[in-house]
């Protein structure tokens, strides 16, 4: 047993938005029992410890092996408080691309698992890694915040054409050159924006061919047809560091699938974001004269209805928010019986529609995060970039 107090869970990281991560040697220490623990075919021998340590010792990070870094990016979804689809966490399947050497190479990589991870429709969870930051924590970085994401187009009177959570990223492309296509639309797959430590980013053009994009219809009429709603059929988070057993990796992009509401809920009735309910609520005739009418809720379930029809017709795996939170409940009874605590962040974990018509509205979760996880980093953090 080491002397590690966190040998047990991993290293505890501080919930304070940017992590407080402990020494890479005690860090090294605790991800071996961890994994040695749970998982014996993965105990490493006392010579390939020592020489682990070694490494560490000599100013450089653990040098880890495919299967440990396989089982330390299952452990980092396993712990990740805020998702509620982490029941899988057992199928998630690795790209290693640590010797990617470039920024073609990366970007390669990130085509690449586009075609893994959407697989006919059928999407498999996937993460990619790109080489470990370096002892002063410099790495390679995606910009982006999604390797499939929408532009959001700043208009002189300040409205925005697309998607307004874009819209800062989007003018950074401009900025770097990217050339939008002429006609614009809400729906412009944005461009790819991938750095090296101590070099200015790159622009690489947005993965056309990679991204599948649904139309979004509702299952009982054309109501919302001529508003020519689409959305892109993974989510394959770019921006977030994954950390385990000390080791920093800048660039891991990992995707699961869908929940509904996500899309139907958030990215299209939220009023700072695509704020669709006022137009749904008008094609659906319902009363906006009054707040008492409901109309806004009424709007949402017919926007989520339809995100999961569209989906549904398209072949592309998707889950509905009950059914998501029933597979939560399958997870923290498995992981119960495995003798281990479920860690959680509530407000994350129930869904934005009829919360309290799920079976985790009634329970508590503590919130602290476990080392491995994937946590927040700075965005753009290129120091040599005068962008940044
Ligand atoms: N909420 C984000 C979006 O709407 C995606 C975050 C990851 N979601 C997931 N199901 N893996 O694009």
């Amino acid at each position: 047993m080491s002397r590690c107090p966190f040998s047990r869970w991993g290293s505890v990281l501080r919930l304070t938005g940017r992590a407080t991560l402990p020494p890479r040697l005690e860090s090294a220490k605790a991800f071996f029992d961890l994994i040695g623990q749970e998982n014996p075919s993965l105990r490493p021998t006392p010579a390939r410890k020592e020489r682990a340590f070694r490494a560490i010792r000599s100013g450089g990070t653990l040098p880890l092996t495919r299967p440990e870094l396989k089982y330390g990016c299952q452990l980092a979804w396993r712990q990740s408080v805020r998702c509620i689809g982490r029941q899988f966490w057992k199928q998630l399947d690795l790209l290693d691309h640590r010797t990617a050497a470039d920024e073609e190479e990366i970007y390669e990589g990130c085509l690449r698992h586009l075609r893994h991870a959407f697989h006919g429709g059928a999407l498999r969870p996937t993460v990619t890694v790109f080489p470990a930051a370096d002892g002063e924590d410099h790495g390679p970085r995606i910009w982006n915040y999604q390797l499939s994401r929408f532009a959001g187009y700043r208009r002189k009177n300040g409205s925005i054409l697309g998607d307004p959570m874009e819209a800062d990223f989007t003018d950074l492309c401009l900025r770097l050159g990217w050339k939008p296509p002429r006609q614009k639309s809400p729906f412009d797959l944005l461009p790819l924006v991938i750095s090296l430590p101590g070099r200015p980013p790159r622009l690489f053009p947005p993965p056309h061919a990679e991204t599948v994009i649904l139309p979004i219809r509702h299952p009982d009429g054309p109501y919302l047809d001529s508003l020519d709603l689409r959305w892109y059929a993974i989510p394959v988070v770019s921006n977030m560091l994954l950390e385990m057993g000390g080791v920093r990796f800048t660039a891991a992009p990992f995707s699961g699938w869908y929940m509904e509401t996500e899309i139907g809920a958030r990215n299209f009735g939220d009023p700072d974001r695509y704020n669709l309910l006022p137009e749904v609520a008008r094609r659906f005739r319902l009363d906006r004269s009054r707040r008492s009418s409901l109309w806004r809720d009424r709007a949402l379930v017919e926007l989520n209805r339809a995100v999961l029809h569209s989906f549904q017709k398209a072949g592309v795996r998707m889950m509905d928010h009950h059914s998501a939170a029933q597979s939560h409940l399958t997870f923290e009874k498995e992981e119960q019986k495995a003798g281990r605590k479920v860690r959680g962040l509530w407000s994350w974990l129930i869904p934005p529609l009829s919360g309290s018509t799920t079976p985790l509205w009634n329970r508590t979760y503590d919130p602290t995060e476990y080392s491995p996880n994937f946590l927040p980093q700075p965005p753009y953090s290129n120091p040599s970039s005068s962008l940044s």
